[in-house]
């Protein structure tokens, strides 16, 4: 569905003067659209935990946060594919709610919106609700009393758990929360020896690649790993941060590395990735060679850079572009692993 469409069915019971539209409300897991007019723009607090999304909406005028805290009268929530996240985030939302706030939830059909609805109606009751654009938008009233005994178990939902054979955590939402993916293990099978000295991990996700350099590499000095989403780099905190040796940044790798002062710049000697190839819901390989470009400019002339990707994906040009030598370490199980090195100057 089209996204400004999913925001005419969320502010749908608010033109229908079903309800009356909030002095200032919040919105999770917002996106700058269209549809959120001038008149919506200056009484929302936005909730976006995407460091891309995140700088989208700070740049379109929104007051926006990774994570909401506080109470309002009113909250917006638009739900994902993600059950367990939007069943955390109906509960959170809940409670961010002053005794006799609305909520309003909205998602597509297609996404499993009126599974949610019947949840919502059995654990909270609902106030209304409205079918249209290919979605459901039903709301609830905050009562006096305490949370339902649901809101308990839907957090929990939510908590990270572990990530099956490797001793680490995630939470679901993040990417492959229950298992090792495929790509980075081989990765991780194929890594050469000798990495050391100074490290970065991009798109890092909850640590698995870092963890393990750090596990079977005891010459890395440092490893820095840049992650967009916010829940899955306070996961990879938990997996990491008893090492000294690993550092966190909830940065858009796609904006490029942050810049140091040129003296104090030190280039990194390695520097692996599995890069996401889609935002939300399109594919688009830009998104990877973005990565490519941020390892280069940040890499050593004579840096090893380690990428893992869907082998349909067309990163070896942006590799060759960018590196003297490519070499393609292991294709297998639909995945690439290269290996670029010396870098070109421009
Ligand atoms: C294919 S996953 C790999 C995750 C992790 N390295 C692993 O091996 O499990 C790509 C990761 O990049 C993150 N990501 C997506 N867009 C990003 C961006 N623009 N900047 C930084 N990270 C991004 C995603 O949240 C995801 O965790």
């Amino acid at each position: 569905m089209n996204d400004s469409k999913i925001i005419d069915a969320l502010l749908l019971p608010f033109e229908r003067d079903l309800l009356q539209t909030p002095e200032r409300a919040f919105l999770m897991r917002a996106e700058p659209h269209e549809a959120l007019r001038e008149d919506w723009r200056s009484r929302l607090v936005c909730e976006q935990g995407f460091k891309p999304a995140y700088d989208r909406l700070v740049q379109a005028g929104f007051e926006t946060v990774p994570r909401l805290d506080g109470r309002f009268a009113a909250g917006l929530v638009l739900l994902t594919k993600h059950k367990a996240e939007n069943r955390a985030n109906m509960a959170r939302a809940w409670i961010l709610l002053e005794p006799g706030g609305v909520l309003v939830c909205c998602g597509a059909n297609a996404l499993g919106a009126a599974s949610h609805e019947r949840e919502a109606e059995r654990v909270f009751g609902l106030a209304g609700s409205l079918s249209k654009h290919q979605a459901r938008t039903f709301w609830i009233v905050r009562g006096t009393g305490a949370a339902p005994a649901e809101c308990a178990e839907w957090l929990a939902g939510a908590e990270p758990r572990p990530v099956e054979g490797c001793g680490l955590v995630a939470r679901a939402g993040c990417f492959s929360s229950d298992h090792v993916d495929k790509g980075s293990r081989l990765l991780m099978e194929c890594l050469p020896e000798g990495v050391a000295g100074r490290v970065a991990d991009l798109g890092a996700g909850w640590g698995y690649l870092s963890a393990e350099i750090l596990r079977r590499f005891p010459a890395v000095t440092g490893i820095d790993l840049y992650e967009a989403e916010a829940l899955a780099l306070e996961d990879a905190r938990s997996n990491l941060g008893d090492d000294g040796r690993a550092a966190f940044h909830w940065l858009d790798v796609g904006a490029g590395l942050p810049k140091v002062e040129p003296q104090k710049f030190e280039p990194y000697d390695w520097i692996v990735s599995n890069p996401p190839f889609h935002e939300g819901r399109k594919a688009d390989p830009a998104i990877g060679q973005g990565f490519i470009t941020a390892a280069w400019k940040a890499i050593r002339r004579r840096g090893k850079f380690v990428l893992v990707a869907n082998r349909s994906l067309p990163y070896e040009a942006e590799l060759r572009r960018r590196f003297r030598e490519v070499t393609l370490l292991r294709e297998a199980e639909g995945f690439k692993v290269y290996l670029a090195s010396n870098r070109h100057d421009k």
